[in-house]
């Protein structure tokens, strides 16, 4: 399982110096929409000067039709980042075209897609989706796995079943994830802890608040790394 370290500051500032005071450490890092508008694509060339073995997971959860779509993610890979993502109710024909753009490519990015926002309860999701979110989020993910993305990001709760519907290594990316199990929830409505993301299967854990509120991000980050390094 691999920590993701989300970028998720006000300021480009303070998601750089997180990104040095995380330079030793074995993490990705997550650049979210918001990092990525407001500094632009050189954000992705900062980070790696830092430390060139980060490995970078762009977050902008594209959404938009085929052709747009597959612009985009050409125009992603170029980037140099490792990882991003689309939004799997962008259809199968989207996420097909995507695939089929970054085909040719010699090393394209891993392309996960979005399923349900971790941020949705029940009643918000069947408001927007018609569906619980269970039937819809395995729905989604088969979709994506028929569209030959490499994985999805999705609740902790529905990685194993989403593993047993496609295949073990389909890639499940969780955020949501509270390591200290006394923090806040903020605005999550389904957490868990690395223990039980480790028995879900998943191969990404996504963590902001947790570290960045942290008095001491490195801490909070070395004493993830060794909870995930002490699981068996
Ligand atoms: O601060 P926290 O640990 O809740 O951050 C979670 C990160 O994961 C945020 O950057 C959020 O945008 C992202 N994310 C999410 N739920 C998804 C997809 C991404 O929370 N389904």
């Amino acid at each position: 399982m691999k920590l993701c370290v989300a970028l998720d500051l006000p300021h480009e500032k303070d998601n750089i110096s997180l990104a040095k005071s995380l330079k030793e450490c074995d993490v990705w890092l997550k650049v979210g929409l918001r990092s990525f508008i407001r500094d632009g694509k050189n954000i992705v060339s900062e980070l790696k000067n830092i430390n060139d073995k980060f490995k970078i997971f762009l977050d902008l959860k594209l959404y938009d039709i085929p052709n747009t779509m597959a612009d985009a993610a050409e125009s992603i890979a170029k980037l140099n980042v490792e990882m991003f993502n689309v939004h799997a109710s962008s259809g199968k024909i989207a996420m097909k075209a995507v695939m089929e753009r970054l085909k040719p490519l010699k090393n394209p990015p891993i392309v996960l897609s979005v399923t349900a926002l971790t941020s949705f309860d029940d009643d918000e999701f069947k408001s927007v989706y018609n569906e619980n979110i269970a039937k819809k989020t395995l729905q989604f993910a088969k979709d994506s796995f028929e569209s030959r993305l490499d994985g999805v990001v999705c609740s902790v709760h529905e990685s194993l079943m989403i593993k047993s519907y496609t295949k073990s290594d389909f890639i499940t990316l969780t955020p949501g994830i509270r390591p200290f199990g006394d923090e806040q929830k903020d605005d999550q409505k389904r957490v868990a802890n690395i223990q039980i993301a480790h028995e879900n299967k998943c191969d990404f854990i996504v963590v902001g608040r947790p570290i960045y509120q942290a008095k001491n991000p490195f801490d909070a980050v070395q004493k993830i790394l060794e909870g995930i390094n002490g699981l068996h």
